[in-house]
């Protein structure tokens, strides 16, 4: 299988794993689930998802408790893009080639849809707990054999990782991460930015997400605190490289490839780091960036070729 179809195939199986965790049986407050799937159900790339699985393969992952963690990651990732479209903050009227949710849907249900996922993927991710093992504990644990013994260290093992899983889920796109990112963003459009301060937007309102769901991977994988700050890395070049190339595709895509209108940040002032060293600097530095990680990942035990290919293919991505 080529690369390429490797992405379909990979891309049929995490919509197969959102459609099986996005909400049913809503009655009154049917409207926030339309809402929600509207968004959610208009395609995307799904790198992050895509990039956690990754991730859990590379370090040999064999379970399902990726799966409620690829869906949650989706939701947060949906939301944020959700809140950042609304008239308050970038005012865009289209995504994922539709009109955007509050065009669609009013302001007050794109917010409360954002709000919806965001509060869902929660209730989702935590579904992970109920995919591990439960083993009885009996009242005088001096009772348990070693089989049963190693079955509760195992349980709780992974119990561990889901934990910490949550909190990465919890903590990454929160205020020190994905949400101050998007502060900082959003304070300082029209204001000419330092380095830092564009560093700082790039890290967070998007380095933040892509770092959380390869961590994520590595976490639920069991991989050691070596793999994981090495993953996390990797994921930072990631990110970086992945919102540098989303400022170039804002002035050269176009609207078809992209599914949302071009010129966003200079309709909005927004100063970009190709607005900064220029197209043909930044597409360096996309380059450089992802060639790092590369290196990186081969440094990695185990076979990361797809995850590899996959960051050579959002080097020169048209969308
Ligand atoms: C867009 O993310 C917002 C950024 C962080 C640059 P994606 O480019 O991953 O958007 P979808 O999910 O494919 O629509
Ligand atoms: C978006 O950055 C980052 C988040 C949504 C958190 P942009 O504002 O550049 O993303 P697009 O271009 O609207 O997708
Ligand atoms: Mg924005
Ligand atoms: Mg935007
Ligand atoms: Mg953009």
């Amino acid at each position: 299988m080529n690369f390429n179809e490797q992405m379909k195939e990979k891309v049929t199986y995490i919509e197969s794993v959102i459609g099986a965790y996005m909400p049913q049986d809503c009655t009154f407050q049917k409207t926030i689930a339309d809402a929600m799937n509207y968004t959610m159900s208009a395609g995307g790339k799904r790198i992050r998802p895509m990039l956690m699985k990754a991730t859990f393969d590379l370090y040999g992952g064999d379970s399902k408790l990726v799966e409620p963690f690829m869906a949650a990651m989706e939701m947060i990732h949906t939301y944020s893009l959700i809140h950042d479209d609304l008239p308050a903050l970038d005012n865009d009227d289209y995504r994922r080639g539709r009109k955007t949710a509050h065009i669609v849907y009013g302001e007050d249900m794109a917010i409360l849809a954002g709000d919806g996922l965001l509060n869902y993927a929660f209730e989702v991710a935590g579904k992970a707990f109920d995919l591990l093992e439960k083993n009885s504990i009996p009242d005088d644990v001096a009772q348990l054999d070693n089989e049963k013994t190693l079955a509760l260290v195992s349980e709780l093992k992974m119990r561990r990782n889901v934990e910490w899983a949550m909190q990465i889920l919890a903590h990454k796109p929160g205020i020190y991460g994905m949400i101050g990112g998007q502060v900082v963003d959003v304070e300082l459009t029209g204001s000419k930015l330092n380095e830092e301060q564009l560093t700082y937007i790039y890290e967070n309102k998007t380095g933040a997400l892509i770092e959380a769901s390869m961590m994520i991977g590595a976490v639920l994988a069991g991989a050691g605190t070596d793999g994981i700050e090495k993953i996390a890395k990797v994921a930072y070049n990631i990110g970086m490289a992945f919102q540098i190339q989303d400022d170039i595709l804002d002035e050269t895509s176009t609207f078809e490839e992209l599914g949302k209108a071009l010129h966003s940040d200079e309709k909005n002032g927004k100063v970009t780091y190709v607005g900064i060293h220029g197209l043909e600097e930044s597409k360096q530095e996309v380059e450089r960036l992802s060639r790092e990680a590369i290196t990186l990942l081969q440094s990695i035990e185990g076979d990361s070729s797809f995850l590899q290919e996959l960051t050579e293919y959002l080097i020169d991505r048209k969308n």
